[in-house]
């Protein structure tokens, strides 16, 4: 699989990633990473837990992915083709604002997401969604009923709701994604936390 550090690709194989998890129970993938800040931040906060942020779009990582951290990895991919190297290593996943296609696929019960979503985890992993109504309205949805399609899906594949509320401007300066704080002092700062866990 393609991983990145600030401009440079590198290829790892299953053999040399599970080297670098070796010491680590708990590994945490945020698929849609954007910049890398959120990852970044809690693999400072808690060294003790891997961290793999996941998008298709390189030039946002390239800041973040420099930063030499041993529970770190940046992968470029497609969340609809996830690699196979990631298969049963993730015990949560997050998606932060997620937009375009990636959005798209959670809305639309694409296979290949939701399909890769379960190859990549761990049976009873955890999942956090974020979704704000700027995104879902370019999709055409408004944002509780694009949260509750979200939940329809990610429920009838396997993910059993936890917890679900409503984020304002102050509770989207509290999370540290560079698209939260930008939400938080934009016009529509709006969203919608889904906590799943898996249950099949
Ligand atoms: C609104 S940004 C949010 C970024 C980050 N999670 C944050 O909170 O700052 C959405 C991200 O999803 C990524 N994305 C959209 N579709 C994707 C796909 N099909 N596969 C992987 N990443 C995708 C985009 O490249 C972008 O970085």
């Amino acid at each position: 699989m393609e991983t990145i550090r600030g401009r440079t690709s590198y290829d790892m194989d299953g053999i040399e990633l599970t080297e670098r998890l070796a010491n680590y129970t708990d590994v945490s993938i945020d698929l849609g990473a954007g910049d890398g800040r959120f990852v970044r931040c809690l693999a400072e906060q808690s060294k003790g837990k891997f961290f793999i942020g996941i998008d298709a779009c390189r030039e946002n990582l390239r800041a973040n992915s420099q930063r030499k951290l041993p529970n770190l990895l940046f992968v470029i991919s497609s969340a609809q083709s996830l690699p196979h190297e990631l298969h049963g290593l993730a015990s949560h996943v997050s998606i932060n604002f997620p937009w375009g296609s990636l959005l798209e696929s959670l809305l639309k019960d694409d296979a290949c997401l939701i399909n890769g979503l379960l190859s990549v985890t761990r049976p009873c992993a955890g999942m956090e969604v974020l979704l704000n109504a700027d995104a879902l309205s370019t999709a055409d949805w408004a944002l509780e009923s694009g949260a509750d399609q979200i939940e329809r899906v990610l429920n009838a594949a396997g993910w059993k709701t936890t917890s679900r509320s409503c984020l304002d401007a102050h509770a989207l300066r509290s999370i540290p994604t560079t698209w939260a704080k930008r939400l938080a002092f934009g016009r529509n700062p709006r969203a919608i936390r889904l906590c799943l866990h898996r249950f099949k």
